[in-house]
């Protein structure tokens, strides 16, 4: 090494001291890089021959540093917190006689090439249990020279790791690790360890990948989710429980493309990772279970239809680029349903939302469906048009009163009555004379109240439908309840006595009339604009003669 790239190489040391003071300390966060951490755990051996070697540290990067010696074969430490102290193991969690205990003032490391059975990258050393070849042949013990002469001797090969039968790579046969088979014909073979990146599949985007990779797809090294360094980030572990941030796997935290991680190289903050997708992707059907229609959580299973923003303003379909272009489309998020124009939530965000057709506004929430524990705890049924059509199975008065079953009033056999029989099974709340109020009830003959309304509300598409023509003019109703009164205390029918009717403009009474005959109201012209016939009363007063399908429908 010349001086001036030595002295080049102090100065960037002191520069990167000055803008990040974990300059110096690089090796030691890297430490941990190769291994697995299990908090408050360590593993106990009852009958093994080598017994740990504990050692005073000042971290646990430190601990990780001393497991590396060379003249001991250190395959995990457990790292005691409250003394510093190390406790480095001879031995691995498949070790006979090995238990991993909970333990809360322990803190276990175990070197990853101890615990896995694939491969990460090529220059991997396989610490794995498999001993058998590609070929399914019995592997013949290292130690062994019975079958197939060899070498390769466990005791001068130290750091190999060469145990019992298991395949490894001694001499880094670039085809990975291999074993001398127990068949005299085939001296060695190899013995097809997966690659980490096969070794687990992932479905949709990999958010529920919990596989083995630890590298990105050009070949980084993926940093430690715990780790800040090289690259600080939000993604702590602790913070994302549910989403498995362990050691520095590649995982999907955030609804990417695929599964990703920070990486060691302090010029590439991060990047996705190669992993092998699942062939049969889940069926539509397996969807169909957590599929909502209303919102839980941040939205992501909401497959409902919504495609308008809260604004009235139709949301773009995913698979068009107009007027926004985008990457949301359907064929990478496969399991994101991004059908149609439908408001999806395919990325986490804190709620569905769809790009809209308004060239200015690029992004909306459809923060108007509704929420699921909303629906539950206060789900009233609604109906559409005044609720003559209603079939649900509700069959209480809107003060809880039970109803009473319509077959007594149906049977009353009167024909002129304008109450359809039609759907008046048994106690359900239905509006067989169209009432404007909605469905009602017959409650039972002993109670004070002979009929009420039900705890139903009109349907919000109905009220929300555009105006017809003209909003400016009022809209006029008429409240009659055609089937009971109560005149003198008792009950009468429709086409008994003398009716008054009252006509509201906007739910407020603005004038009474008569109903002379079943459809016919006799009222003041003044209250109504269109009428059939208009009179001048005895008296002056000027009248008019309406049907009550015009006060409904004006
Ligand atoms: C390993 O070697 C180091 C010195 O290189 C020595 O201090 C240590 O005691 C040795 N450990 C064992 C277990 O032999
Ligand atoms: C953890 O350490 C404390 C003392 O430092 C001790 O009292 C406690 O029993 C330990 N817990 C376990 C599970 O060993
Ligand atoms: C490999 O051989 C064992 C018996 O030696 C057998 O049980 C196993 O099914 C075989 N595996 C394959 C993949 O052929
Ligand atoms: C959208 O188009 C612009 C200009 O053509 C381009 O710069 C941008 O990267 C595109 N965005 C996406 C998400 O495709
Ligand atoms: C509504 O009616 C008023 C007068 O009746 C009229 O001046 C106005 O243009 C109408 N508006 C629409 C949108 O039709």
């Amino acid at each position: 090494m010349s001086a001036s790239v030595w002295i080049y190489q102090v100065l960037a040391c002191i520069l990167v001291i000055f803008v990040n003071t974990g300059c110096c300390r690089n090796p030691r966060r890297q430490s941990l890089q190769k291994y697995e951490k299990s908090e408050s755990y360590m593993l106990l051996c009852t009958d093994c021959s080598q017994t740990p070697l504990i050692q005073k540290s000042r971290s646990q990067e430190h601990c990780a540093r001393k497991c590396k010696m060379k003249n001991f074969s250190c395959r995990a430490f457990n790292y005691q917190r409250h003394n510093r102290k190390c406790h480095l193991l001879p031995f691995d969690r498949f070790t006979h006689g090995v238990q991993k205990q909970a333990n809360i003032n322990f803190t276990l490391y175990e070197k990853k090439e101890y615990v896995r059975e694939c491969i990460s990258g090529t220059k991997d050393s396989y610490r794995g249990r498999r001993s058998w070849t590609k070929s399914n042949i019995t592997c013949q013990a290292w130690s062994d020279n019975n079958i197939n002469e060899h070498t390769f001797n466990p005791d001068r090969y130290r750091m190999q790791d060469l145990r019992e039968n298991f395949c490894r790579n001694p001499n880094n046969d670039p085809g990975g690790p291999w074993c001398y088979t127990t068949d005299p014909n085939v001296r060695a073979e190899e013995c097809g360890i997966p690659q980490c990146s096969q070794d687990v599949c992932m479905r949709c985007n990999g958010e529920d990948y919990r596989g083995k990779v630890d590298q990105t797809e050009s070949g980084k090294e993926c940093q430690r989710w715990d780790s800040k360094w090289p690259h600080a980030h939000r993604f702590q572990p602790k913070k994302y429980r549910d989403k498995d941030l362990r050691d520095n796997y590649c995982r999907n935290p955030d609804n990417r493309l695929r599964p990703w991680c920070y990486t060691m190289d302090p010029r590439t903050p991060w990047e996705y990772c190669s992993i092998t997708v699942c062939d049969s992707e889940p069926s539509e059907d397996t969807d169909v279970n957590t599929a909502l229609s209303c919102i839980q959580g941040d939205g992501t299973n909401y497959r409902g239809t919504m495609n308008i923003t809260p604004e009235g303003v139709t949301c773009q379909r995913w698979d068009s680029q107009f007027p926004h272009n985008h990457s949301f489309l359907p064929i990478n998020f496969k399991c994101k349903d991004l059908r149609e124009n439908y408001c999806r939530n395919p990325d986490g965000a804190d709620y569905p939302w769809c790009f809209t057709t308004d060239p200015n506004l690029r992004i909306a929430k459809c923060t108007h469906i509704s929420r699921c524990d909303a629906e539950a705890t206060a789900k009233i049924e609604c109906y559409e048009d005044n609720g003559a059509m209603y079939r649900g199975t509700l069959s209480t008065t809107r003060s809880g009163i039970p109803c009473a079953d319509w077959s007594p009033h149906i049977n009353s056999g009167d024909s002129h009555s304008t109450i359809s029989h039609v759907g008046l099974e048994r106690n359900h709340c239905r509006n067989p004379d169209r009432d404007k109020h909605g469905p009602w009830c017959y409650t039972s003959p002993n109670n004070r109240l002979v009929w009420d309304y039900c705890k139903l509300k009109q349907c919000e598409s109905a009220t929300v439908a555009p105006q017809p023509n003209n909003l400016t003019r009022p809209k006029i109703s008429c409240f009659v309840h055609i089937n009971t009164r109560i005149v003198g205390g008792h009950e009468v029918r429709g086409t008994d006595g003398s009716w008054v009717v009252s006509i509201q403009r906007e739910k407020v009474h603005l004038c009474g009339g008569s109903l002379i005959r079943e459809d016919w109201v006799l009222t003041d012209q003044q209250c109504f604009t269109s009428c059939l016939e208009r009179t001048v009363a005895p008296g002056g007063l000027c009248v008019c003669l309406a049907t009550t399908e015009m006060l409904f429908e004006t």
